[in-house]
């Protein structure tokens, strides 16, 4: 053997710092994972904001934008669920109590005026998680984990949200009227609302959500969203066209957050053929474009290297939303788990970089670190790692099976978003639409958004 190759193996077998072979070498993992991610979050530090990431990119003091931190208490509250490791416990509940704005509905004022339907909802899903796995419940004067669901349930479900006049109903992206993309219905907006409505049911039992997440689901169908098998999630579409010319762009993230929601409407309907049916379509569409040789994979974006700083974190969603649609409709188990475990397998192949040489790569499929790290990456293979530990779980709960969180149904308050912002203010999951659509304006008449 030549030495150059000796060393070649020397440093690819040293590189690889982390196991997922046992479930103590999954929760070690799990927690150098984590302990990377929050080196990125300042906000429990002096003069700081609690709750947020560095960012948004406009004021310069980093890339993130305000729902990815909401994404990012998600995560770790699944994180703490999952491993049993409470370490950041504190932080998670400083971090969105602080971001729920007075109306308790996650419509802080300084974050309004740049709102995306889906960056509440992101928030309101996160809000969710911490019902579902129990965590501790907010001081009874604070707003409850239940309860700030509903706000934005509340909101979205209003007629100055769901608007039937284009389209026949749906969510706009944007909230305010004079923000680029308000005259777009997309999916992912749509999707938060399904998902939360359909989490809502089974979490309250109440049949107004389950109502709602099938109206939702069916609009979505109706208008062309999901493609002519009914399995895909497309980016979405104009009003100024009654929604009929359809960005075909296709994000993980559009499979998971329906995924979940759909797994979550067959739990509540008691195992429907009918949701069974659906999740399975879309599980299969998901594997088929979204794991390439079962490891997960950004087909837009992912092999041209323009994803952004919002696409990068679409994989942990993808894993820790197809784990816990296992939970809920097992009868997907035999067929996910083994999936995301070989797709884990990658995930943590590529944690080889930084400083500490540890830090996430985001192309698992590129078997080395690809140079590309932040709050994504980490969230990514920390979703994917200590997911792992799904069956262990007792599973989500409900009011009726031991959660403990209060719940109001006329949470939320009055949508009053209505003023001009600058480009620059701009937030949003769906700020991806912006980047990817900005380049073709004259294809998706960017330019035809009404008041603005
Ligand atoms: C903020 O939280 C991190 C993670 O728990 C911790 O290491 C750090 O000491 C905290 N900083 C302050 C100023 O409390
Ligand atoms: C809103 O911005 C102000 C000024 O920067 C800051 O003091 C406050 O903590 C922020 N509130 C939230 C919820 O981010
Ligand atoms: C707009 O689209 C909706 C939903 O597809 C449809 O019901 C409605 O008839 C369309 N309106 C017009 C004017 O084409
Ligand atoms: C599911 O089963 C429970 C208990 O048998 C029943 O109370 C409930 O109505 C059922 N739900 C649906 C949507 O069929
Ligand atoms: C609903 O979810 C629970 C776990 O949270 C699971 O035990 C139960 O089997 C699920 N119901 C169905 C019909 O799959
Ligand atoms: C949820 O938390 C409450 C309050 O801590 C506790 O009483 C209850 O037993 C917990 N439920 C489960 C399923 O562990
Ligand atoms: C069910 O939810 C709807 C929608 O928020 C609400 O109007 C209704 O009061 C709720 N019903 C119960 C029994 O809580």
């Amino acid at each position: 053997m030549k030495l150059s190759s000796v060393l070649a193996l020397a440093t690819a077998v040293t590189a690889q710092q982390f196991s997922i072979a046992s479930d103590d070498d999954i929760k070690k993992t799990a927690a150098a994972v984590a302990w990377d991610l929050l080196q990125y979050y300042h906000g429990n530090e002096t003069g700081q904001t609690p709750g947020i990431l560095p960012g948004p990119p406009a004021s310069g003091l980093g890339p993130y934008y305000w729902w990815e931190a909401g994404a990012m208490w998600g995560t770790l509250l699944d994180y703490w669920f999952l491993t049993g490791d409470d370490s950041y416990n504190d932080l998670i509940m400083q971090g969105i109590q602080f971001q729920s704005g007075p109306q308790k509905n996650f419509m802080d004022p300084n974050y309004t005026l740049s709102m995306g339907n889906d960056d509440q909802g992101f928030w309101g899903m996160t809000a969710l998680t911490a019902a579902e796995n129990n965590f501790t419940n907010p001081p009874a004067d604070k707003p409850q984990w239940v309860a700030l669901a509903q706000g934005v349930f509340n909101d979205m479900a209003s007629p100055e949200r769901w608007q039937t006049d284009t389209c026949g109903g749906g969510l706009r992206w944007q909230v305010p009227f004079s923000n680029v993309g308000y005259n777009y219905k997309n999916s992912i907006a749509n999707g938060c609302f399904f998902n939360i409505a359909a989490r809502l049911a089974r979490y309250t039992h109440n049949d107004t959500y389950a109502d709602w997440a099938e109206k939702v689901w069916d609009w979505v169908e109706g208008v062309g969203y999901m493609g002519k098998n009914n399995d895909a999630l497309y980016d979405g579409a104009h009003v100024e066209d009654n929604c009929t010319k359809i960005n075909k762009e296709e994000y993980s993230y559009n499979n998971a957050v329906y995924t979940l929601g759909a797994a979550y409407m067959y739990n509540y309907t008691n195992g429907s053929s009918k949701w069974e049916g659906r999740v399975s379509k879309l599980v299969d569409h998901g594997f088929s474009t979204f794991f390439p040789n079962d490891i997960a994979y950004e087909p837009q974006c992912e092999t041209s290297k323009t994803c952004t700083t919002d696409m990068k974190s679409f994989k942990g969603y993808l894993h820790r939303w197809y784990a816990t649609s296992t939970s809920v409709a097992p009868f997907l188990r035999d067929k996910v788990l083994p999936v995301l475990k070989t797709s884990a397998e990658a995930s943590i192949k590529v944690c080889t970089g930084g400083d500490n040489g540890r830090q996430c790569g985001f192309s698992w499929a590129a078997g080395q670190f690809d140079g590309i790290m932040g709050v994504g990456p980490q969230m990514n293979t920390l979703g994917a790692v200590s997911s792992l530990l799904i069956t262990e779980t007792h599973g989500t709960v409900s009011k009726t099976t031991g959660g403990s969180s209060k719940g109001d149904p006329t949470a939320g308050g009055e949508d009053t978003t209505t003023t001009k912002i600058t480009t620059a203010d701009r937030a949003g999951a769906g700020i991806l639409t912006f980047l990817v659509l900005g380049s073709s304006v004259s294809l998706f008449g960017w330019m035809c958004f009404g008041d603005a």
